[in-house]
């Protein structure tokens, strides 16, 4: 069923277009089957339809539905099949001619059909009971916090750096003195996608400043990172699903938009190893990067992840 895509944006019509389609499709089947005499009976019309919709709900529509809505629509369409098959009393009568000849049991196939289900119908339901009577062996919920408190200062390759005051080195204006403003102004355009500010290219040969150290944070990004975090920085990299927890989503508005650029700096230079008793059980693969980078590739690396996802650094307020 994947062959044909679902495409992003347009998949209510695309659905309602698909099932529209196969509803006539089962009407033109029906028709013909009826017209050369070999009607398909109305209980087997029901349930084929029926199904047919519940299927559709669970293979088709992507992403998966939970189970607890598909219950939801199952029970809503099996409503409607009972109400299409018992419209008239005609019709009634057609589909629960089957049921009625297995409970009369006037032939010998339906005096054996019905042994078998009274046979069947109580394994069945000792299955199920004995199935809910079974200890789960799910995996206990971890309670994890996501953003411990930082603590008050980190030391990184012997240099201590105060979580408060210290600044990104490299968020600068042409000046080269620390501006949040100015580099605020040259991050991406959110507002359609991401798109990058005309006059604020970092892979323009001619960039300096704060432009050319995030195309030097880019690089170290796509060395290191993109292959947990994603090539779009949202949490989707090849690697990402191998892990619980995933990678963090830096696209996500409660990440790095809602922490100060040093708290960044400290989650990236300890790693998941790195965080405090909160962090229990530490399950994190976040490696702590400053056993693989100098200081200044991890402040640009920084640079580069508020670059790209058009968030500003949290200030200390
Ligand atoms: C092996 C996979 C992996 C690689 C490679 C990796 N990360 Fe991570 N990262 C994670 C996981 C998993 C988390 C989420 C758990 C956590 O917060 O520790 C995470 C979390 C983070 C966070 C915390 C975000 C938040 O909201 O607190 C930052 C920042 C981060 N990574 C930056 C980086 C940078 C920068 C690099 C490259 C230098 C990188 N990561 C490479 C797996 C990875």
């Amino acid at each position: 069923m994947t062959s044909l895509k679902l495409v992003e944006g347009f998949m209510p019509m695309q659905m309602l277009f698909e099932l529209a389609l196969c509803v006539a499709l089962f009407a033109l089947t029906s028709h013909l089957l009826s017209k050369s005499g070999k009607a398909m009976p109305r209980f087997w019309q029901g349930i084929l339809f029926w199904v047919f919709i519940v299927s559709y709900l669970k293979w088709r529509v992507y992403p998966p539905i939970p189970f607890s809505v598909r219950a939801m629509y199952g029970f809503v369409s099996l409503i409607a099949v009972f109400m299409w098959v018992s419209s008239n009393e005609e019709d009634w009568k057609k589909f629960k001619q089957p049921i009625m000849n297995v409970l009369d049991a006037n032939t010998g196939f339906h005096k054996a059909l019905r042994t078998m289900f009274l046979i069947a119908i109580p394994i069945i339901l000792w299955g199920f009971s004995y199935n809910s009577f079974l200890p789960n062996l799910d995996e206990p919920v971890e309670l994890r916090t996501v953003h411990p408190a930082p603590p008050a200062s980190t030391k990184v390759h012997g240099k201590t750096f105060v979580l408060q005051t210290s600044q990104n080195p490299f968020r600068v204006n042409p000046e080269g003195k620390y501006d949040q403003e100015y580099t605020n102004a040259r991050i991406v355009e959110q507002s359609m996608g991401r798109l990058m500010k005309g006059d604020a290219n970092p892979w323009d040969e001619k960039a300096e400043g704060y432009l050319k150290y995030v195309r030097e944070g880019g690089e170290i990004f796509f060395q290191n990172c993109h292959f947990c975090h994603g090539d779009n920085l949202n949490g989707r990299g090849l690697h990402a699903f191998a892990f619980n927890p995933i990678p963090a989503n830096f696209t996500d508005p409660g990440t790095i938009a809602q922490l100060q650029e040093t708290f960044i700096f400290w989650r990236v230079s300890k790693g998941g190893i790195g965080l405090p008793n909160e962090g229990f059980p530490w399950a994190s693969v976040m490696p702590p990067w400053e056993q693989h980078l100098t200081t200044d590739e991890i402040w640009k690396v920084v640079l580069f992840e508020y670059w790209h996802t058009g968030y500003y650094p949290r200030t200390w307020d």
